[in-house]
């Protein structure tokens, strides 16, 4: 089947089964083409709560889908790819948790959505790279935070917040490769861009940004008239979305292999299987879902 034929059978199976098809900015060109809405972790999560179709295609990784499980429980939920996972997500475990709760027992524990459900049902709020800093300030009560599991994000937000921030050592192995030197070297070789960066970046590296926030943030970013090139400090996938927002600016990428595989996985063909056989269902454990949602609620509440 051509991608054609494909995208027309995967819009009347949609239809059919009352569905829809959400997909992150790092996902692969064509999937972010076919589907009805296209957003960052935060956006995804605001629209996997308020869409009032039967089923939701997550085309992106675990814990988007998880998070759409937990807020929309009477929705099938349907991962095309179930190995489609993040690293970082599972750089802390519940047990992790439990003995950094020990010993910080005055800290609260703001949990950025890359994370299991288990994880953010043990957590006192969830936060994205959109929300976090606002989402660590509404803890009128905390004087202390301890952020998981990224740790570049947590040292980031702790740059503007009233809080003492323990940040956990969890990265993002995609954004934790891109180095100082390779960021300088991209700012020498187009002097004239601005330079935007996602918080799971270096330190040294969000260092040199003229901007720093979320994939949808660097969006914003990019549309804005002083910006006329931009090197573009995330995945690349990004890219789909800036060139058509912005057709006559310039992107670069400050590194040759920006890529994320596990937002690669999914192909339209995927889709296509998930949606004639209903796979694969991303189902939470009852006894998580209460916790996990009461974080993503407060989560949403304070955004
Ligand atoms: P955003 O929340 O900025 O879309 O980022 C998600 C993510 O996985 C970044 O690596
Ligand atoms: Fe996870 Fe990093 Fe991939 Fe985002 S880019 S899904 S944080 S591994």
């Amino acid at each position: 089947m051509d991608t054609g034929a494909m995208k027309k059978e995967i819009k009347n199976l949609l239809q059919r089964r009352r569905g829809v098809l959400l997909a992150h900015y790092y996902q692969r060109p064509e999937v972010q083409e076919i589907a009805d809405f296209v957003g960052d972790s935060l956006a995804l999560s605001i629209e996997a709560a308020r869409t009032d179709a039967r089923v939701i295609v997550f085309a992106g990784v675990h814990f988007m889908a998880e998070s759409a499980a937990v807020l929309s429980p009477d929705k099938t939920v349907l991962l095309p790819r179930a190995e489609a996972g993040c690293p970082l997500a599972d750089m802390v475990t519940v047990e992790d948790l439990a003995r950094a709760r020990e010993e910080y027992p005055d800290a609260a524990v703001v949990t950025y959505v890359n994370s299991s459900a288990a994880v953010k049902a043990a957590s006192d709020v969830c936060c994205t790279s959109a929300n976090a800093l606002k989402v660590v300030e509404s803890l009128a009560d905390a004087r202390r935070v301890i952020m998981v599991p990224d740790g570049n994000l947590a040292r980031y937000c702790a740059r503007f917040s009233s809080k003492e921030i323990i940040p956990w050592r969890g990265y993002c192995p995609v954004h934790q490769a891109l180095t100082a030197e390779e960021a300088a070297a991209a700012r020498q070789a187009h002097p004239r861009a601005l330079f935007a960066a996602h918080p799971e970046c270096r330190p040294e590296v969000l260092d040199l940004a003229d901007f720093v926030g979320s994939t949808a943030g660097i969006l914003r970013f990019a549309g804005e008239e002083r910006v006329e090139e931009l090197i573009v400090g995330t995945e690349e996938g990004i890219f789909t979305e800036l060139k058509r927002r912005c057709p006559a600016k310039a992107f670069v990428s400050p590194r040759a292999d920006f890529v994320c595989p596990d937002m690669k996985y999914t192909t339209l063909a995927d889709i296509l299987l998930a949606l004639k056989e209903n796979r694969t269902v991303v189902r939470v454990p009852e006894e998580i879902v209460a916790g996990a949602r009461r974080a993503l609620d407060r989560m949403l509440a304070a955004t």
